[in-house]
């Protein structure tokens, strides 16, 4: 395993020490969440757990079925934790989401959560946001008017692209993501609020006000923020 993967993996077997018997969780997208799920559902297992899960993407779905999580949704169930990952954290825990193109599926489920976890290796923690492009999902008949109105508010969009680079990514919603590049972030939440409004936009991946603890792994051991 690399160094990050252990950092990762650490993390997210912390997280997975916090949920008790009886519990809904939300699922986080990303690598670190995986590790999250699979240690999710060892303790499930081992120690025989009524745990229902509530995925944040058909990615976290899978492999809570692999980890042998039962899951449901929101429909059905309030959710009493979400533990998920971030691409950057600021020293408010206002977070940069959306590198696996689940920040949509993913502000709902952690938003309604009672507690909302965030598990991250350090590279994560930033002073101001920004450095990662926001990711910014929209509707794909508002392609061209939408990234002329980021632009005309200081962005730069790019059209995410498959890794083969032969076509747009399309969401677990049937959509694009504009991956928008904004110098430093100085004020999280107007960004966050000013984005959304425009039409086409479906969500952004800016998450303010949210967050209850971020759990950091790093080489010298693992911190918590909250
Ligand atoms: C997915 C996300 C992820 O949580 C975020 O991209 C972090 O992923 P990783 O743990 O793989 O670095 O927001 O939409």
């Amino acid at each position: 395993m690399s160094n990050k993967n252990i950092l990762k993996d650490n993390v997210g077997k912390k997280a997975a020490d916090l949920i008790k018997d009886g519990q809904i969780v939300g699922l986080g997208t990303g690598s670190t969440t995986h590790y999250f799920i699979r240690h999710l559902g060892e303790r499930i297992k081992n120690e025989d757990l009524n745990i229902l899960g509530i995925p944040t993407s058909y990615q976290s779905l899978i492999i809570a079925r692999e980890a042998g999580i039962n899951t449901t949704t929101l429909d059905e169930y309030d959710i009493d934790i979400a533990v998920d990952g971030a691409d950057e954290v600021n020293q408010n825990l206002d977070l940069i989401k959306g590198g696996g193109a689940a920040h949509t599926l993913e502000k709902l489920v952690d938003s309604s959560a009672k507690e909302f976890v965030v598990i991250v290796d350090d590279s994560k923690m930033v002073r101001d946001l920004g450095e990662f492009p926001v990711p910014v999902e929209i509707i794909p008949e508002a392609l061209r008017v939408v990234k002329k109105s980021l632009i005309d508010m200081g962005g730069k969009p790019e059209l995410r692209m498959g890794v083969q680079k032969d076509g747009p990514v399309i969401t677990d919603n049937g959509n694009f993501i504009l991956d928008t590049k904004f110098e430093k972030i100085r004020n999280p939440q107007k960004l966050e609020k000013e984005l959304n409004i425009l039409p086409g936009v479906l969500e952004n991946g800016i998450f303010t006000d949210l967050v209850d603890k971020v759990i950091v792994g790093s080489p010298s051991g693992i911190k918590e923020i909250d």
